[in-house]
């Protein structure tokens, strides 16, 4: 009977130490993502640059590695901000999105010097050149479209595009014409080029060609109908990670590769020069670095289901409840035995619905005091936790070579209670 081994340290070790639940990181796996991203994606017409999208994960330690990575951030908040700024993030390396970004969180930025504001419509780049003015700060935008492509796992479907509620549709080619013009009008603000993003868990390359095809045609007709001259083109992130077996997506490294390559060959072909291309990859970078450890308490059978009961649930991991999102799992200290009984693995959240794995195959040998793993949590699961039944959010650890650190300690009832008060307001 073989434990499972992350970093080079035994599982359950890791779990007498630190509780569970428990979400550990391979960091040599993030690593390994950061390499395979920056070092395929190269070209000689362009620079190029990976800008790791922290709402997929954001803590300290993991913006630390963003920084010895030398790749950039984007944050949609000042929360993600600040938390870079904490974390030495060099700032000029920040790129903020959002559809909503607060006066306080413009203003934060250019006072820290974030680098680029990636604006997302017409109000906020108004209000972005009257602040920037103001406070006499530089500050690089580009503009998020939407080149009417929706990706989704499997497949990718045409919309109009017009009615996400992020960026502008490249249709309405004379709003996107008088919003650069607004920003450029500016002493201030220097626009650099455009943005877009099309989805994410994307796991093949056709919808990505063809975003950079529209994405082309629609620089060079901005460039040949109104004289705007596009530098920079971001083509946002939504690479697919492998959460169950039937995922097959196409390796990070090699996906950054056919992204370069195939920039440069619609470039020739459409006669447009980009000084620089950008993605920005989050779940890819740190989705299959993540197990979540889990003790196993209770089981019972009704008439259709074997129920296995574990310490964690929606609270810390809302992805299958929220997208039905499918995760392979193992009893983490039975690996190698016969997995002979199909389980229902079920959090302790008070909601039906809060359920992990539907259907994983396991050892009927599993029983009270086991630890269940589930793999590739480290995307949008942390990221994501909530304090619902005051659940507190668990303990994160990084592990390599052996030696394991704490980044982000467990969350006790002390902590959740720091922010109940009775203050009397002055109305
Ligand atoms: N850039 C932009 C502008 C984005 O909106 C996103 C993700 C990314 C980059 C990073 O995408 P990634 O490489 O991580 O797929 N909570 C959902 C995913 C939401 C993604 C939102 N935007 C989930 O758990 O599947």
């Amino acid at each position: 009977m073989a434990t499972l081994e992350i970093g080079g340290i035994d599982c359950q070790r890791l779990a007498e130490i630190s509780g569970t639940p428990l979400l550990v990181y391979d960091e040599a796996k993030i690593e390994q993502q950061f390499t395979a991203a920056t070092e395929n994606f190269q070209s000689d017409q362009f620079e190029t640059e990976v800008v790791y999208a922290a709402k997929a994960f954001s803590c300290k330690a993991i913006f630390e590695k963003v920084r010895q990575a030398g790749a950039g951030l984007d944050v949609v908040s000042g929360g993600e901000l600040y938390c870079a700024h904490q974390a030495g993030v060099p700032m000029e390396k920040v790129y903020f999105h959002g559809n909503n970004k607060s006066e306080e969180e413009l203003k934060m930025a250019l006072e820290l010097g974030c680098g680029t504001i990636v604006l997302d419509n017409k109000m906020e780049c108004q209000r972005l050149t009257e602040l920037a003015a103001q406070l006499k700060k530089p500050i690089q935008v580009l503009l998020r479209v939407n080149p009417g492509i929706e990706a989704h796992t499997h497949e990718y479907i045409r919309t109009s595009g017009s009615d996400s509620k992020f960026g502008i549709s490249i249709a309405k080619k004379n709003e996107i014409k008088s919003l650069v013009s607004q920003a450029m009008l500016s002493d201030y603000v220097q626009f650099k080029g455009f943005h877009s993003h099309i989805g994410s868990q994307i796991t093949e390359t056709t919808a990505f060609e063809e975003a950079l095809a529209i994405m082309l045609g629609f620089i060079r007709e901005m460039r040949d109908d109104y004289n705007i001259q596009t530098r920079s083109l971001s083509i946002g992130g939504g690479f697919g990670i492998r959460y169950t077996a039937d995922d097959k997506p196409i390796p990070l490294g090699e996906m950054a590769d056919i992204l370069a390559r195939t920039c440069e060959k619609l470039s020739a072909e459409k006669g447009v020069r980009l000084e620089k291309l950008l993605i920005e990859p989050g779940r890819s970078i740190v989705g299959e670095a993540g197990y979540s450890l889990y003790t196993v308490g209770y089981s019972k059978d009704t008439d259709t289901k074997h129920f296995l009961f574990v310490d964690g649930g929606m609270s810390d991991n809302i992805r299958p409840a929220l997208y039905q999102a499918e995760y392979s799992c193992d009893i983490a200290n039975r690996l190698g035995e016969p997995k002979n009984k199909t389980y229902c693995v079920a959090g302790k959240n008070c909601e039906s619905g809060d359920i992990l794995v539907k259907e994983a195959e396991l050892p009927d040998t599993a029983r009270e005091g086991d630890l269940l793993v589930m793999y590739a949590t480290g995307a949008y699961g942390y990221s994501m936790a909530s304090n619902y039944n005051r659940a507190g959010r668990p303990e994160v650890v990084f592990v390599k070579d052996g030696k394991a650190r704490r980044v982000l300690r467990r969350e006790t009832y002390e902590d959740q209670l720091r922010l109940d008060t009775d203050e009397q307001l002055t109305i």
